[in-house]
């Protein structure tokens, strides 16, 4: 049985989400509908989750001692992780010590913080099909990695980057060096390790938000969502819509690897796993064991949001993962870099029929952030895609 109890009281469940950006956000909104007192915790101050929880903090998440130190102030019941850069191996301590319930798990949270423990998870422990692929620490190791299998085209990763930051494709030798540089300069932590991956020509790529949530007799249960497919400019989503039309095969295959992945991983939450697809071949790239950006189109497609999934599933709730309608989501970068910027056409964007909203009310802008995204339902995903974009379009930032 769950109980909640009342926010800003002696019986509040509380839960501190670290990160807050547009997704944590949502997850924050999802808990306080459910009366869940709710810490927002994030590096800068007034990010968009810590505008709609009852306390903000802001810390350094990768330093241990920052968070441990927030952890056993705070004391709440769940932290639940939105971004990857975070001191896991504190997390999993304070788990360990069972001061604090990691979602998934502390675990979890470690090894897909970098693409170097998941990827090896994949494809080393659970033998799941994925680009032939090779850590290196130097130029030289690069070209070896190339040279010996992997081949032309791949693309280079720093190991911890998120949205396609310091990722590269390279075509043949004159762009390796140019690949290793910008790895380098685009990394999170300067500790210079590439993963170089051979390119999978695949015909469409998707995200398979998966669920563990507990059933009507206490045991883990696994929900689907319908397919999300997406597209990526340099590493980054531009759009994604709901349901991706799939052949049978194709999503039997990614439901037996997104299950495969999740069940290791543990705990409960909504899990973002993202695969290629070319015919009825599927390939694992990676998974985020949190809502995942691509999946702010459920937002507008599903009873349940990504994000009420979360927050439902890590409370132990029972969740529905059915689709509503079709729908579509375009993304809105800032354009400028300004602080306080303001959205013209707003009012033009809501005009698409079927179309919704979300500005994240980021406080800086810079040109490729994301600050908003735009919603449409439809029939079918056709429509709402083109609406979408023409709604995405009419949303104009600029300087106040
Ligand atoms: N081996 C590959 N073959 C073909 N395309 C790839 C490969 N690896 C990555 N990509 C393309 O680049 C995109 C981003 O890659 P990946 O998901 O690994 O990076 P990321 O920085 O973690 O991105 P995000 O944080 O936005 O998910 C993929 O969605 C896909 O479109
Ligand atoms: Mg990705």
């Amino acid at each position: 049985m769950t109980t909640l109890g009342t926010p800003l009281s002696a019986s509040a469940t509380r839960v501190m989400l670290l990160g807050s950006g547009e997704l944590g956000k949502e997850v924050l909104i999802a808990l306080q509908r459910l009366g869940v007192e709710t810490i927002a915790v994030d590096r800068y101050e007034n990010a968009p989750g810590q505008q709609v929880a009852h306390h903000a903090r802001t810390i350094t998440m990768s330093d241990p001692d920052q968070l441990k130190a927030l952890i056993e102030a705070e004391r709440p019941h769940l932290v639940v992780p939105e971004i990857e850069a975070i001191a896991t191996p504190m997390l999993e301590q304070l788990e360990a010590a069972g001061v604090v319930t990691v979602i998934p798990t502390a675990r979890a949270a470690r090894l897909t913080m970098d693409r170097e423990g998941i990827r090896r998870l994949a494809a080393e422990t659970l033998g799941l099909p994925t680009s032939p692929y090779q850590f290196c620490d130097s130029l030289q190791e690069l070209q070896a990695a190339i040279d010996a299998g992997i081949g032309y085209p791949c693309i280079v990763k720093p190991v911890m980057s998120s949205s396609g930051k310091g990722q590269s494709k390279i075509d043949g030798p004159a762009d390796v060096a140019k690949a290793w540089d910008y790895a380098m300069a685009g990394g999170r932590v300067s500790h210079g390790r590439v993963i170089v991956e051979g390119f999978i020509d695949f015909d469409y790529e998707i995200t398979q938000l998966t669920v563990r949530a507990k059933g009507a007799s206490g045991e883990t249960e696994t929900h689907f969502c319908e397919p999300i497919g997406h597209v990526q400019v340099s590493g980054d989503y531009v759009e994604s819509w709901q349901p991706m039309a799939m052949k049978p095969a194709a999503i039997e295959k990614s439901r037996q690897i997104a299950k495969a992945v999740t069940d290791n991983l543990g705990g409960l939450g909504l899990f973002g796993v993202e695969l290629f697809v070319k015919g009825e071949q599927v390939w694992f790239s990676e998974v985020s064991p949190r809502p995942h950006d691509t999946g702010l189109v459920t937002l507008c497609t599903q009873h349940q949001s990504e994000f009420e999934l979360h927050a439902r599933a890590i409370l132990g709730l029972p969740v529905d993962t059915s689709l509503r309608n079709p729908g579509a989501s375009a993304v809105i970068y800032g354009g400028v870099e300004a602080q306080g910027i303001v959205f013209d056409g707003v009012d033009e964007a809501l005009r698409v029929p079927g179309t919704d909203l979300r500005l994240f009310g980021k406080p800086e802008s810079f040109t490729k952030r994301r600050m908003g995204v735009a919603l449409a339902r439809a029939q079918d995903t056709d429509t709402a895609r083109s609406n979408a974009k023409l709604a995405a379009s009419k949303v104009k930032p600029r300087r106040a």
